[in-house]
């Protein structure tokens, strides 16, 4: 989602947002800007709809010094994508230059107020130029740039993270932010830096400090910065290390980031599980208060997106394996079900990747007001959300994720509720231990069994390049499948823009069915277990009705892949004749890795934007 980067230091400022912007891009944008400071040309905007590209073209027609500059990648959400929305806005007098991101609740009155008390013309259809006239206002009453600043945020309602500068004032940015990420780089050489997304400092330095609600910044000449509390008082912040790794913004050789992400899935499950399970087998969550399990007798987890999956399937694991009840929810949904928030005694578990969409941080907020407790299950350690959870966190260790599609999140997500559900089994005597002993020494071997997939992704290639003109697609699976048949009809439809739905097999003549023709193929997830044939029947129904009927069926299937018109094999998975119940505990982790490159393989043919798919955003910072 939109992204804010900011540079003041000796150096020539234009390089360091250009590079800051690109690093941005991938949180998906669309339309991006920059203003500059230099005490002979004032402040210089430069701004495009479309690509950063089209912003690089203009800088290079035009000629921008200065060692003191904002700039922004904007996600439309108050007026169109277009050059006059986009950001830095000014005021009136192009003396205050902001950007912004968020969004202002109360801007139609304050709009009104701008206009009919002190006849402000907008040129913008954005709530953001608001931010640039109420500075405005404040500084030619006479106010200092930060006191406008401070007054500023008084009257706004909404989310914000907000970098400003002035012309008046020049050689200094103001910072600002209210549910909203803001993080500030301490360079070597006396620079300074600030982004929305600390991956936009980590080419630089990786000192960072993150900025708190209501906290102004004001990062000055030399290397200066100060920072104040909500009250104007001088505080001392915690100065934070960056531990992201640049080589992760790298291809590495492949075409697509999102091709990478998928291949990095088995050497992530390889961190995770020399992280979380001992060579003696014993779960171990090296940064977890134990406090923090101990007593519940009830879950509830939040996400949103491909999180929010790999909950469906947390929620599976976690009553099966440790028997605790478990309740799932949209964090976008929570707050029309207050009353699903029970006593102390209950486990929030919020997952997120970014750890800042803002449903889940919401929603994480109003579940910690009425007293859960809180375990975050994300990516980003120096995250809003980690923040929340004040060290009760499980990192998925997966990297930077930089294609918009979740993909190697997700895996490392279910494997984290995989290690909590056998932890809490073990705590409340859930499985009997024999079996947990068993699914702890199987799982071991997930790295492995993936690399086997992912060595057949030519044949997947074959496989589904046929369907690439197809207008739609059913995803149909049940049990632990059916979560994966939801999560491959998102990724299909993400980044290639192919209609799709997933759905619980048996639900299929409940309604889907009716949708089915030769144009809509059905690819089921068969594999074995106590599922294998209520879902194969399941997927034979569709094919009668015309369907063309794929599948993931493991090598040594012997009836689906008698039936399916394309079979996507993958290899056989732990089995104990003792358990049989166990069977398919582990499909989830392999059954999706032909559903995420069926959906790469068809967007790369059909030439669309894998990475960064219109209209998305990595991180949805607005609720
Ligand atoms: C996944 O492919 C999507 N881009 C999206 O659904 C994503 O999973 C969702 O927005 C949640 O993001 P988070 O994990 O960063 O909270």
């Amino acid at each position: 989602m939109c992204g804010i980067v900011g540079y003041i230091g000796q150096e020539t400022a234009l390089d360091y947002l250009l590079n800051s912007l690109r690093v941005l891009e991938y949180r998906g944008y669309d339309s991006s800007g920059i203003a500059v400071y230099s005490p002979k040309a004032g402040i210089q905007i430069l701004k495009a709809k479309g690509k950063l590209s089209n912003l690089i073209d203009l800088t290079e027609k035009q000629k921008i010094a200065g060692q003191v500059g904002i700039g922004h990648t904007r996600w439309a959400t108050q007026g169109a994508p277009s050059d006059i929305n986009a950001h830095p806005h000014s005021n009136a007098q192009s003396e205050i230059v902001i950007v912004h991101n968020g969004i202002i609740n109360n801007y139609l009155a304050l709009k009104e107020e701008l206009i009919n008390q002190y006849k402000i013309k907008f040129t913008s259809e954005t709530d953001s130029e608001i931010f640039a006239h109420l500075i405005g206002v404040f500084t030619e009453q006479g106010l200092g740039l930060k006191e406008a600043l401070q007054a500023t945020i008084q009257k706004i309602k909404g989310t914000y993270a907000l970098a400003v500068l002035s012309k008046k004032e020049p050689n200094k940015i103001l910072l600002t932010c209210h549910e909203a990420p803001l993080v500030i780089g301490l360079g070597k050489n006396q620079d300074l830096f600030c982004a929305s997304d600390s991956s936009a400092l980590m080419q630089y330095t990786d000192q960072i400090i993150r900025l708190k609600d209501a906290q102004i910044a004001e990062l000055g000449e030399n290397g200066k910065w100060v920072i104040y509390d909500e009250k104007g008082i001088v505080i001392n912040p915690e100065i934070q290390t960056l531990t992201l790794d640049p080589l992760l913004m790298d291809k590495g050789g492949y075409k697509h980031f999102l091709l990478k992400e998928i291949h990095e899935q088995p050497a992530i499950l390889r961190k995770l599980l020399g992280v979380h399970l001992s060579d003696d087998l014993q779960i171990q969550f090296p940064k977890l208060d134990p406090k923090v399990l101990k007593g519940i007798n009830r879950i509830l987890i939040l996400g949103c997106g491909t999180a929010y999956y790999a909950g469906m399937i947390g929620k599976i694991v976690l009553e099966s394996l440790a028997q605790i009840p478990t309740e799932l929810e949209f964090a976008s949904e929570l707050l029309a079900r207050p009353s699903v928030l029970a006593d102390e005694k209950t486990l929030v578990i919020a997952i997120s990747q970014s750890g800042e969409t803002a449903d889940t941080l919401l929603a994480v907020k109003t579940a910690l007001k009425k007293g859960a407790r809180l375990l975050a299950i994300t990516n980003r350690p120096e995250s809003s959300l980690a923040n929340l959870a004040s060290g009760a966190c499980i990192l998925t260790q997966a990297g930077i994720e930089v294609s918009v599609a979740a993909t190697k999140s997700f895996t490392a997500q279910i494997l984290c509720l995989y290690f909590l559900a056998i932890s809490l089994s073990e705590t409340n005597k859930g499985l009997p231990e024999k079996q947990i002993e068993w699914i702890k020494q199987e799982m071991r071997y997930l790295p492995q069994i993936m690399e086997q997939t992912l060595s057949r992704a030519e044949n997947y290639k074959k496989k589904i390049l046929p369907y690439a003109t197809k207008k739609a697609f059913i995803f149909l699976g049940r049990g632990l499948n059916y979560p994966i048949a939801l999560e491959g009809a998102l990724k299909l439809k993400e980044i290639t823009y192919i209609q799709s739905a997933g759905y619980a097999a048996g639900e299929m003549k409940h309604g889907p069915i009716a949708t089915i023709d030769e144009g809509v193929p059905t690819f089921s997830i068969i594999t074995p277990g106590p599922l294998y044939h209520k879902t194969l029947h399941n997927a034979i129904e569709a094919k009668t009705r015309g369907a063309p009927s794929l599948g993931i069926v493991v090598d040594e299937d012997k009836e689906a892949s008698q039936e399916l018109d394309a079979l996507f094999y993958i290899p056989t998975l732990p089995f104990s004749a003792e358990y049989e119940h166990l069977q398919d505990l582990f499909t989830p982790f392999i059954s999706v890795i032909p559903l995420q490159l069926s959906a790469y393989y068809l967007a790369e043919y059909l030439g669309k934007d894998v990475d960064q798919p219109r209209n998305l955003a990595k991180s949805v910072t607005v609720e």
